[in-house]
């Protein structure tokens, strides 16, 4: 992403000003910290911000500056970045496969918190790190609740993290647990079943948790359906005191998506309108709009011609396909367009700040996203 110095009002002041050809991607540094402001005041416990879900330089910067201390690191490169932008942030590398070459790196950094969910990668872990460190082990159940889950992937079913536990407390380590529920994850009942089984787990170890890291799972506001935070936080704080009584450990959480989505929006331009009807966009399932893919797919947007005007009408659901060659390049559901938009309008999506440059490729040439800053992000109605 290429950035441009100004600072505008808002994204429709840019967009009739410039009539941009490529992709926006519109940050507005109040939404971020408001939203960590939020996440500081609600949640009982520490809030580490995970920087896979937005590893743009001015986020993490923004973020320390809002007072953001914790950070959950999954690479080298993402600990370089984060010491430069937030001096003496706290760093959790919670990637739990690292290579011995990274877990070298990250303890010459003097990182000192790592999970591990597999009796490998806790071998390479116990071999590197100096005593005192924070070992925190992960845990996976199989419930639902979110887009999807991440079980297949990452962390040790009840019996391998009793195991890890112990080992971890054998050797020395401080002594945690972590989950993540899946990403953009609605159900408080989710962070409740794995508060309960991790407290089975340390009791089954006979282990006292130092913390417990809750992950990240967070759902933001992509649809009409407005995530409810606080009733989340509020069942964590009473599935901990439940579940662990006297021993319940500190509260830690990492989210991504929840902390970033809501302080960018994404500007894409209807290039042309097929004979059929479909639409061509100028970005898409390789560019900026990959999580259309994955997640829920009727994301908030609105229609501006390039004068600026909303575009209005009874909304007729049109395929819309991306820029690339490629077939695949097209949105898995219509898009409701209003009646009366036109070749060379923009459909600003909201709630975009999330997973959009991390998954961007340049196929073709394209996802070039121009980055710009702006005071205000549109109120729009969202879609329901
Ligand atoms: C270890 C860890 N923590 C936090 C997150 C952030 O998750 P989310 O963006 O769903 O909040 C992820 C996402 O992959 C993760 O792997």
């Amino acid at each position: 992403m290429k950035t441009d110095k100004t600072i505008w009002a808002t994204p429709q002041e840019f967009l009739t000003a410039r009539h941009p050809d490529r992709p926006v991607a519109f940050f507005c540094p109040e939404v971020l910290h408001n939203t960590a402001r939020a996440f500081a005041a609600g949640f009982p416990g520490l809030v580490s911000y995970a920087v896979k879900a937005n590893a743009n330089a001015a986020v993490i910067s923004n973020l320390h500056a809002a007072g953001v201390t914790a950070y959950d690191v999954a690479s080298p490169v993402e600990i370089d970045l984060v010491l430069a932008q937030a001096p003496g942030a706290m760093l959790h590398y919670n990637n739990p496969v690292r290579s011995k070459a990274e877990i070298i790196y990250a303890v010459s950094k003097g990182l000192q918190s790592y999970s591990v969910d597999s009796f490998g990668e806790f071998d390479k872990l116990a071999a590197a790190l100096p005593k005192g460190c924070e070992i925190a082990v992960r845990l996976k159940l199989p419930i639902k609740g979110a887009a999807y889950d991440f079980g297949e992937k990452f962390g040790a079913d009840a019996e391998k993290a009793t195991e890890l536990l112990k080992r971890a407390a054998a050797a020395g380590f401080r002594t945690s647990m972590t989950f993540h529920p899946g990403t953009q994850c609605h159900d408080p009942q989710a962070w409740v079943s794995y508060i309960s089984a991790c407290a089975d787990v340390a009791r089954d170890a006979g282990v006292k948790l130092e913390r417990l890291n809750v992950g990240g799972g967070f759902p933001a506001q992509r649809s009409g359906r407005v995530p409810e935070l606080p009733k989340i936080f509020k069942a964590i704080k009473s599935a901990t005191q439940a579940s662990f009584g006297a021993d319940a450990p500190e509260l830690l959480c990492e989210p991504g998506r929840a902390m970033v989505s809501d302080a960018f929006s994404l500007a894409a331009r209807i290039k042309s309108i097929h004979d059929n009807g479909s639409v061509y966009l100028n970005d898409g399932i390789y560019g900026g709009l990959t999580e259309f893919r994955d997640l829920d797919t009727n994301h908030r947007f609105s229609c501006l011609s390039p004068s600026g005007e909303t575009r209005g009408g009874k909304p007729i659901p049109r395929v819309a396909f991306g820029p690339t060659c490629d077939s695949l390049d097209k949105l898995p559901e219509p898009l409701p367009l209003p009646a009366n938009m036109a070749e060379e309008d923009y459909i600003l999506f909201s709630g975009m700040g999330a997973y959009v440059g991390a998954t961007c490729t340049r196929f073709n040439g394209y996802g070039d996203i121009l980055a710009v800053t702006v005071n205000m992000l549109n109120t729009q109605t969202p879609r329901t």
